[in-house]
């Protein structure tokens, strides 16, 4: 896709990944509705793009919510005219497999995948009627293996790898010039490791609890490790761009961890987890 004059949606834009992807998308031109939960980090995040020269426009929304998700198309509509891109990239990571309450699960999963679901039925209608258009989801290498200590998150990456591929399918037997990239980072230096500040009022004690410390404890020392939000932005604008479906910022560890599942799956030895690897391109 050409990127000059197109519109681009994007949630949790006001932060990380989303925010990088927004100033690069501006700066090839492209108009820009962000939403995100958090009000003021948002209008922040709209005001200094402006500054950069940016056409861009925020709206508050919660992705797990239908209809916020719906607004934001609406609001693409009634400022640029439609949306060509959606960006279903807001997220929230906790949650081992052992010991979650379940409530907490149905925040990570409400948030992660319930947000790609809204994202790709408010525009896809939209996309497919004028021919033209692109999905980035946002998965994780933690949607291409398991990982302890990050049993929700996996779970919800593991759904958006999922849909993607059967969006990928679908598309392609449609022969719509619609494409669909399914985002696969391992760690990059943003704030998803305090993920806890938007939860919802009735779940915050859930962070006391010594699971749940732990594992904020090691996320946050690997996401520090990360690699820098630009060189996600520059690969998912490489990916609309070219209409590649795997964006994988960190392809050695992608790809070595999906042939250890394989062999694991062929008798051989349960992957090693290596934190580490997963902080390196
Ligand atoms: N940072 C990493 O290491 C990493 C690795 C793999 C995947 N990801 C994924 O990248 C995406 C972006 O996260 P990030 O790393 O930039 O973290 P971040 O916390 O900096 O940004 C996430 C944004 O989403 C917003 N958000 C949270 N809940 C929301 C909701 N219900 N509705 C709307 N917005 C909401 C937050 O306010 C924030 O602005 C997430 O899907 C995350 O799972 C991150």
């Amino acid at each position: 896709m050409e990127l000059e004059g197109k519109t681009a949606v994007i949630t949790g834009g006001a932060s990380g990944i989303g925010f990088a992807t927004a100033r690069q998308f501006a700066a090839s031109g492209v108009k820009l509705v962000l939403g995100d939960i958090e009000k003021e980090p948002l209008r922040e995040a709209v005001d200094t793009l402006r500054a950069e020269g940016a056409q861009v426009v925020g709206v508050v929304s919660d992705v797990s919510r239908e209809s916020d998700v719906f607004a934001l198309r609406d609001k693409a509509i009634s400022e640029f005219g439609t949306a060509h891109i959606v960006f279903n990239n807001a997220g929230v990571a906790a949650g081992p497999a052992i010991g979650t309450p379940k409530k907490v699960w149905d925040w990570v999963m409400g948030v992660n995948v319930d947000g790609v679901i809204n994202g790709i039925n408010a525009f896809m209608p939209v996309f497919l009627a004028q021919n033209e258009g692109h999905v980035i989801n946002t998965g994780s290498l933690a949607g291409l293996g398991g990982v302890p200590g990050m049993g929700a998150y996996c779970a919800s990456k593991f759904a958006v790898v999922g849909i993607s591929e059967c969006l990928f399918h679908e598309l392609a037997l449609s022969g719509k010039n619609v494409g669909v990239s399914a985002l696969c980072p391992g760690f990059v230096r943003t704030r998803i490791h305090e993920s806890q500040r938007n939860m919802p009022d009735e779940l915050v004690s859930y962070n006391e609890d010594p699971a749940a410390r732990a594992v904020a404890e090691f996320a946050a020392t690997a996401v520090n490790n990360g690699i820098d939000v630009t060189e996600v932005a520059h690969a998912v604008e490489h990916a609309v761009r070219t209409n590649t479906f795997w964006i994988l910022t960190h392809e050695h560890a992608a790809v070595r961890t999906t042939e250890q599942r394989v062999a694991w799956m062929l008798g051989g030895p349960a992957p090693g987890i290596n934190l580490d690897r997963a902080t390196k391109p």
